[in-house]
């Protein structure tokens, strides 16, 4: 099946992302989201972003034209009509996100493939509440979408071969690197990736390393190019605790989420978005320092 146009769901930090990078290949592209208007500021930001490409010579501005050409803000569900390909990108939340696929459901055609970016809810799940769950499937982008090169896709129990093979087809057309994973939760590059956050507390719980040994230990060791407690002040430590909750309650003893995490959601040491998580933030996020109940 050859995608022409691409319909997004959710015009936030991901959606925005896929918007550009879906419209920067060539597909027609429409951008909706639910809040009146923030479609069309999603779209002034991503033209903004082309036009810093244009000023840094990395595009021409007929290139600019052609994207911006390429990218419609719309307000309204039912422009999903026509769609080849939907892919939502709206919160995290199961009954939020079952809902706004059974709706769009109705508006499109029996052979529109429809697909999530939903990074830890099962796709089998969602899909066995659409009216055909052999087109839906997870496309799991990383962000920010147009800089990461990963495409996790993630089919459900009933995803057709014929629905992987478009999900792939569009990811290498993005420029995408891709990975197939089984529909567990975290997928492949999120239950690595948070079970070494996790380790990470545990060792600095343990007083095995201080903040810094830690992330300057990844970063010159491993060359991450951020340590694990930044990159979780980055995430949100709640959002951290959120996923190991689920990896400990769906994969069993081995992901419990680590003491120190509770204590610090109770302490409000949420991470750049409180000002203050492993490290303390100045108003323009960047780093002052290590969280003083943290140092040595
Ligand atoms: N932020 C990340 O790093 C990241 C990475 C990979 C995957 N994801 C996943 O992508 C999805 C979106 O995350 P985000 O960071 O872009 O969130 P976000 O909060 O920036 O954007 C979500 C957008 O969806 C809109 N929305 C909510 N409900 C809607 C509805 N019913 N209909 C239409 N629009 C609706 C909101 O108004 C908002 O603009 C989530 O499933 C998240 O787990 C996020």
């Amino acid at each position: 099946m050859d995608i022409k146009n691409i319909f997004i769901i959710g015009s936030g930090f991901m959606g925005g992302g896929i918007a550009q990078v879906s419209a920067q290949a060539g597909y027609k592209v429409k951008l909706y989201d639910f809040k009146k208007g923030l479609s069309t500021q999603a779209k002034a930001g991503i033209e903004k972003r082309w036009a810093s490409n244009v000023e840094k010579g990395r595009i021409e501005a007929k290139d600019k034209d052609a994207y911006a050409a390429n990218l419609t803000p719309v307000d309204d569900l039912k422009e999903a009509a026509g769609s080849d390909l939907i892919i939502e990108a709206i919160y995290e939340n199961f009954d939020a996100k079952v809902a706004v696929l059974t709706e769009v459901e109705g508006y499109v055609a029996d052979t529109t493939i429809i697909a999530s970016n939903t990074s830890s809810i099962s796709l089998t799940a969602l899909g066995g509440k659409l009216k055909i769950p052999e087109r839906f499937i997870g496309m799991h982008f990383f962000s920010p979408v147009p800089v990461m090169k990963l495409l996790e896709i993630i089919p459900g129990l009933r995803t057709t071969k014929e629905t992987l093979a478009v999900a792939y087809d569009v990811g290498g057309k993005l420029n995408k690197t891709m990975i197939t994973a089984k529909d567990m939760p975290g997928f492949v590059v999120n239950r690595m990736l948070d079970t070494f956050i996790a380790e990470a507390i545990r060792l600095l719980d343990e007083g095995v390393g201080s903040v810094e040994d830690i992330d300057n230990g990844c970063k010159a060791g491993l060359n991450h190019p951020m340590g694990p407690l930044e990159l979780s002040d980055m995430a949100g430590v709640d959002i951290v605790d959120a996923v190991l909750t689920v990896f400990h309650a769906e994969l069993g003893d081995k992901y419990t989420p680590t003491p120190l995490l509770r204590k610090m959601i109770d302490s409000g040491f949420l991470g750049k978005k409180t000002g203050i998580g492993f490290y303390v933030y100045d108003e323009k996020g960047k780093i002052t320092g290590v969280n003083p109940v943290f140092q040595k």
